[in-house]
């Protein structure tokens, strides 16, 4: 197929060449009765809805029809949707396309809370699958073949293997054949949520996509990491273990039935951008990150740490927590994807030939930081502490908690408590503590520790200093991690 084609851009660049006359929805009318600023208004031209020619995302047959034929034909996929909700809606809909109440689901403990809410939402129960502790970013890593055989073997009765693929911070590990093969050989589908790996495409160095390497479907926040807009995500099938016509209703009744042309277009763009990524695009990316790490070196207060995925660079400082470190470089005006105890999570920009991408300036703005936090420099290095504290075995999950009621109490009494809903350093967004865990002393302490050097969470804490609390249920019904 021709992967220039942009069948939904180039129809609405068409429809608003016309000046059209709305009397639809939306209620803008082509950004004319909005007050938002100019620039932010040119976009609203754009923002059509399902009118003649331009097709409907929930039943497709002819320009979304075409870019999702494109899409497929770009990652070589059986089947690909175009998601307007997020990877959060596809990981929804990957499991509901698989489990229904009462079915096992063997789940990667490190997972984003989008799938701990598929699960409770589908009624499943979730096995958790452990996670590799990974040494060079002190995070939770991938899983190992070796974890899903277990679980398969304690658990024939498995729907499906649910994985993080790649993590957050970039860990993609080299068990994801090992682990679909063991899999397909129970008959069970492998569901990848490659939210950070849309671009693996590319092909090397960036390791293999899950789809390449056998998965059943896969999601990709084509926002995250490729040139889509927020919200914009793809999501691939290329399976006979799972019931497509099953996965679309799930996706039809999960998705909003207003879809955001603007943001459809930002996907057939992105994936007609990425579909001609050149070597010589990889090259000029390869060479500008090489840079960026090699000046980074040069300040000897900073150490980068290089994770499998090359988009990804984590950056340390001897003497302080990561989230100090983004501050200070936050005041110099450059804004990071994370920080977590330790360091700082870059994602760098998938450049392309002829496109720069300022490094000068972020330079400088390291040496201000480090200038500005000279005073630490007596201060003791971090503690390696994980982002997600240890690699925690959860108690299985099953529906319900959120209908259970609460009550908000001072941390220092939650000890022995269940906790009401999940508690969730953000980002990353994977959840320390699970909604109906019992909390323990220890979990109390890293969660305000955490919440001491800077981490922002969301669910079942809030507050800061001597005033931290946590939502707990007010019946005792939950209960304690096991391995
Ligand atoms: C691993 C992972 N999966 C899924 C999601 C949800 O993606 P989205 O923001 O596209 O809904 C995220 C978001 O941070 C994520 O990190």
């Amino acid at each position: 197929m021709d992967q220039k084609q942009r069948p939904i851009v180039d129809a609405l660049e068409a429809f608003q060449s016309t000046s059209p006359i709305s009397f639809h929805v939306p209620g803008h009318k082509h950004g004319l009765l909005s007050g938002l600023p100019d620039g932010l208004r040119t976009a609203m031209r754009y923002d059509a809805t399902e009118l003649t020619g331009l097709d409907d995302l929930h039943a497709p047959s002819s320009i979304i029809r075409e870019a999702q034929q494109l899409l497929a034909d770009a990652y070589g996929a059986d089947r690909s949707f175009l998601l307007v909700n997020g990877s959060t809606v596809g990981n929804l809909a990957m499991i509901r396309a698989v489990c229904g109440s009462g079915d096992v689901l063997l789940v990667q403990r490190n997972a984003h809370k989008s799938v701990f809410h598929a699960v409770e939402l589908a009624g499943a129960h979730a096995v958790f699958l452990n996670p590799e502790w990974d040494e060079s970013t002190c995070t939770a890593g991938a899983v190992a073949a070796g974890t899903v055989r277990d679980a398969l073997d304690r658990h024939p009765d498995a729907k499906g293997v649910f994985l993080t693929y790649p993590t957050y911070y970039g860990i993609a590990g080299d068990e994801l054949p090992a682990i679909i093969e063991c899999a397909h050989e129970h008959g069970i589908p492998v569901l990848a949520d490659e939210a950070h790996g849309a671009h693996f495409v590319a092909g090397s160095p960036f390791p293999p996509s899950a789809l390449d390497l056998g998965a059943d479907a896969v999601v990709q926040s084509a926002h995250k990491t490729l040139s889509a807009m927020t919200q914009g995500s793809f999501l691939h099938v290329k399976s006979h273990l799972l019931d497509i016509d099953r996965l679309t209703r799930w996706l039809s009744m999960l998705q909003t039935s207003s879809p955001s042309y603007v943001l459809l277009a930002s996907l057939d763009d992105a994936r007609a951008r990425i579909a001609a990524y050149s070597e010589a695009d990889k090259q000029a990316f390869l060479t500008w990150r090489r840079r960026f790490i090699d000046r980074c070196s040069e300040l000897t207060m900073l150490e980068t740490i290089e994770p499998d995925d090359p988009l990804k660079v984590l950056v340390r400082h001897k003497h302080v927590s990561g989230y100090a470190l983004q501050q200070a470089l936050e005041q110099q005006g450059v804004f990071t994807e994370l920080a977590d105890e330790r360091q700082v999570l870059f994602i760098l920009p998938l450049l392309m030939e002829g496109k720069d991408f300022p490094i000068e300036p972020v330079m400088d703005a390291f040496a201000a930081a480090v200038r500005a936090l000279e005073h630490r420099k007596e201060d003791e290095p971090p503690a390696a502490e994980p982002a997600v504290p240890e690699v925690y075995t959860a108690i299985p999950i099953s529906g319900g908690t959120a209908s259970s009621s609460s009550e908000w109490i001072a941390a220092a009494d939650a000890e022995g408590r269940i906790a009401a809903s999940a508690i969730i350093p953000y980002p990353p967004g994977i959840p320390m503590i699970l909604a109906g865990e019992r909390l323990t002393e220890e979990m109390i302490t890293d969660v305000c520790r955490m919440i001491g050097s800077g981490a922002a969470f969301q669910g079942a804490v809030r507050g800061s200093g001597d005033s931290i609390q946590m939502e707990v249920k007010t019946d005792q019904q939950g209960g304690d991690r096991h391995g």
